[in-house]
């Protein structure tokens, strides 16, 4: 065992998908450049979480992984908390890798940071664990056991705009599931959606139309918010290819694909808000 186990995970955005992959159908996410960094130390008493990062559920989750008593684990994340860029799943990827880091024995990462996700969301699809253990570009469906296909990393940027309001994932997915099987024909158009995403995923003039479309459905079954709605038109009428909220909604961000970020950029600041630039990461 080495004296210190480190590792880092990425975030994720949802391009298309969220919700409806909870229930089966596919979505496509994307690894991003921020994330998570754990580090994990053999030292005496319980295991405890040092450092300005104290949630009871963490340290649940951290504890799931290395065990009650014997270790320090400090956590720095560069994800804002709470707002669909998968900080949840980050942790649980960054803690089980750098717990195989400090033991030096491989780990299934996605079998092994599923339950911390199931910890802090209740009924997570998934996907999020299994982009950011895979990286790049993922189409992922909630099979028995789950479809993942890693897709060719397309070279748009996106611009994301953040409500700085949280959004409660799991909250926001009991919600959307309570309103089936009414919302069925929604879910199933999102999934298909999805599928005609895939062909174009290169070509961002295809492609916003179907983002925009993804939008409105989410819009359709609860999850959107009036001031998402208001940064979705925001984007459109700054020359967006396309925009929609990413992730559980509720708050959180939306996503503009577009090739001339700085209106956008310039229209969210107007309204007291921060946004940047961000593009699918490569895998390793
Ligand atoms: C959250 O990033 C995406 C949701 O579809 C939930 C999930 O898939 O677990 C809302």
């Amino acid at each position: 065992m080495k004296p210190v186990g480190r590792a880092w995970a990425s975030g994720k955005l949802i391009l298309a998908g969220e919700h409806a992959v909870v229930h089966g159908q596919p979505a496509i996410a994307f690894a991003v450049d921020l994330g998570s960094t754990v580090e994990i130390t053999a030292r005496p008493g319980p295991t405890a979480i040092d450092g300005p990062i104290q949630d009871p559920k963490l340290t649940q989750a951290v504890r799931m992984v290395v065990g009650d008593h014997g270790y320090g684990v400090s956590i720095a994340s560069t994800l804002p908390i709470g707002r669909g860029m998968g900080s949840s799943a980050s942790l649980a990827v960054a803690i089980v890798r750098a717990w195989a880091d400090l033991t030096e024995q491989p780990l299934d990462t996605f079998d092994a940071a599923m339950p911390l996700e199931r910890l802090f969301h209740q009924n997570p699809s998934g996907v999020d664990v299994a982009v950011i253990t895979r990286g790049g570009v993922l189409r992922y469906q909630r099979t028995v056991p789950p479809t993942m296909s890693s897709l060719p990393c397309p070279s748009w940027t996106a611009v994301v705009i953040d409500t700085g309001k949280v959004g409660v994932t799991a909250d926001l997915v009991a919600g959307v599931t309570s309103r089936r099987p009414a919302i069925d024909p929604i879910l199933a158009r999102i999934g298909a959606l999805v599928d005609e995403a895939t062909t174009v995923l290169h070509d961002p003039a295809a492609l916003g139309p179907l983002l925009l479309e993804n939008h409105t459905l989410l819009a359709q079954i609860g999850v959107s918010t009036p001031q998402l709605d208001e940064l979705v038109g925001m984007a459109m009428a700054h020359g967006a290819y396309g925009a929609k909220l990413s992730g559980a909604g509720g708050g959180g961000v939306v996503l503009a694909l577009t090739d001339d970020p700085a209106p956008i950029v310039a229209g969210a600041e107007a309204f007291g808000l921060r946004a940047w630039i961000t593009r699918p990461v490569e895998a390793p």
